[in-house]
């Protein structure tokens, strides 16, 4: 430390004499910064780290110091204050010095302190000593700007965010998860998770959890799929719920992202409603124009062919012939007409069901049992449409896909709720996630009718599909699942 008045022994405040050498290595211990100032506040003298910190040689003078430019004129007006302070004030000042060294912008962190010399001189010289936190600043700085990014995301996401710990407490919660579920972030913080989903989730979830931390077994966590909500008035939605899983030391965290699909929904049902009313309108123009032309047709062939019997015999042939092709007609105008409207009327839902087994029977040359009970009260001809298009298509996977050989449907009927059993004994599938088109429409014809689908596959035995539809005993009939044609 180049010192403009050198002593050759000092001491330390216990009064242990310290020599000159050791006092220097003190002074010049790594990392510590060290500046004298006078009672101006202008530099003295800098120890050897923050001079090779300045680029300045070991003999720098104190105008190269000052060159470097480490004070402000208003610390440098602190510090004099400082330097004036009578004896016995506090007197030590915190400052963050920001030096330029070669257009590289330093953050160093000094407490000035001041120091008086012993009589005669009783010179005042201000000793600031720190530490260069240039890295340490710029790591917490940019901390700072991705937290601030974070916190930008969360507040304009227009999902839900929530996070919780490993016993489903939530930790934080979004304003679009504000909107969405309707609590305010501090009605649900440290709440349990399970507060926004309804039964039969909010009872299970804890043990999903637990089951899933001891197991690693997940049936949510980094797949994502389409559940139920709750919001604070009690009321249901159909949301996309992704859940992705932070591990710290031994503790799991889970951040859950969550779409409200409920206008998805809507329209989805409206399109499948739609398409359901046209298929029905054309199998009803099918039946009640093609048809009846037919009809008309081939009653008056067969009149023709008696009268074309007496008169031309050798033409009779050719007119039962005629007759013939008109009935085939017939035949597919019906076939037609009742595949593009399986359930005319609720009331006849086991004959249609019926139909469908013997069908597969004869086409497949499968057995295919039915047991049916009658639909129950406040099903409607759309509700039943879509029952039997799910048992369509698991019949038609089960002889497709599982190459089975039998087929069991099984529809219960008990008061107002229904159970659907489609049970085939083929090949089975060894997992239901992210399969084709048919599951995905079974599943969403389900939940069209408000039922909740189950696909159990057994690989080597069979899959099983249940639809179960419970509806409440005081339930008006009006739900959007309960507004198709009831005729
Ligand atoms: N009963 C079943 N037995 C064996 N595998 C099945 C059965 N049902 C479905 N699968 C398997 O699940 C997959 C998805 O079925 P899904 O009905 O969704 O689509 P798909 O039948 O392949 O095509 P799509 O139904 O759109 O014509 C099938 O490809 C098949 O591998
Ligand atoms: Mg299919």
């Amino acid at each position: 430390m180049k010192a403009r008045h050198p002593q050759s022994q000092t001491s330390c405040r216990r009064g242990i004499p310290m020599d000159a050498f050791l006092a220097a290595a003190v002074i010049d211990s790594p990392g510590l910064l060290v500046l004298v100032l006078d009672r101006h506040a202008r530099a003295v003298c800098a120890n050897r780290t923050l001079l090779d910190m300045l680029k300045l040689p070991s003999d720098a003078s104190p105008t190269d110091i000052e060159a470097c430019g480490l004070l402000t004129t208003a610390q440098r007006l602190k510090l004099s204050k400082l330097a004036a302070a009578k004896p016995g004030h506090a007197a030590s000042r915190r400052m963050t010095l920001n030096p330029k060294v070669a257009d590289r912008p330093l953050r160093l962190t000094m407490e000035a302190a001041i120091t008086r010399q012993a009589p005669p001189s009783r010179r005042r010289y201000l000793i600031l000593t720190g530490f260069d936190i240039t890295a340490a600043q710029s790591l917490q700085d940019s901390l700072r700007r991705s937290e601030s990014q974070i916190r930008a995301i969360l507040e304009t996401a227009v999902d839900a965010i929530i996070t919780a710990d490993q016993r489903g407490c939530i930790q934080t919660f979004n304003p679009a998860a504000s909107r969405i579920f309707q609590y305010k972030a501090a009605e649900v913080i440290n709440r349990n998770v399970s507060m926004l989903m309804p039964e039969p989730y909010h009872s299970e979830h804890d043990r999903y959890m637990q089951n899933y931390l001891r197991t690693g077994r997940a049936k949510i966590i980094g797949i994502g799929r389409e559940v139920i909500g709750r919001r604070k008035d009690g009321s249901t939605f159909p949301m996309y719920l992704a859940v992705g899983e932070q591990i710290h030391g031994q503790r799991h965290f889970f951040t859950a992202i969550i779409r409200d699909i409920s206008e998805r929904k809507r329209m989805e049902h409206e399109i499948l409603h739609i398409s359901e009313r046209e298929q029905q309108r054309i199998g009803q123009d099918l039946h009640d124009g093609l048809g009846q032309l037919l009809t008309g047709a081939a009653l008056h062939a067969k009149a023709l062919g008696g009268l074309l019997g007496r008169a031309a015999p050798e033409l009779a042939d050719r007119m039962n012939r005629v007759i013939e092709l008109i009935n085939d007609g017939i035949a597919q105008s019906r076939e037609l007409s009742r595949g593009l409207q399986p359930v005319s009327d609720c009331q006849v839902f086991p004959t249609s069901l019926q139909d469908l087994a013997e069908r597969t029977e004869k086409l497949f040359d499968i057995e295919c049992s039915v047991r049916c009970d009658p639909l129950p009260p406040g099903v409607t001809v759309s509700d039943g449409t879509h029952i039997y298009r799910i048992v369509q298509e698991a019949v038609h996977n089960a002889v497709r896909h599982g190459k089975a050989r039998h087929v069991q449907i099984s529809l219960k009927t008990l008061g107002r709720n229904l159970k659907l059993t489609v049970r085939d004994d083929g090949v089975g599938f060894p997992d239901v996630r992210g399969r084709g088109l048919g599951l995905h429409i079974m599943n969403y014809r389900a939940g069209a009718i408000g039922a909740l689908l189950e696909i159990r596959s057994t690989p080597g035995r069979g899959v099983t599909v249940i639809c179960s539809l419970s509806q409440p005993e005081n339930a008006a009939d009006n739900s959007p699942a309960k507004t198709g044609n009831s005729s």
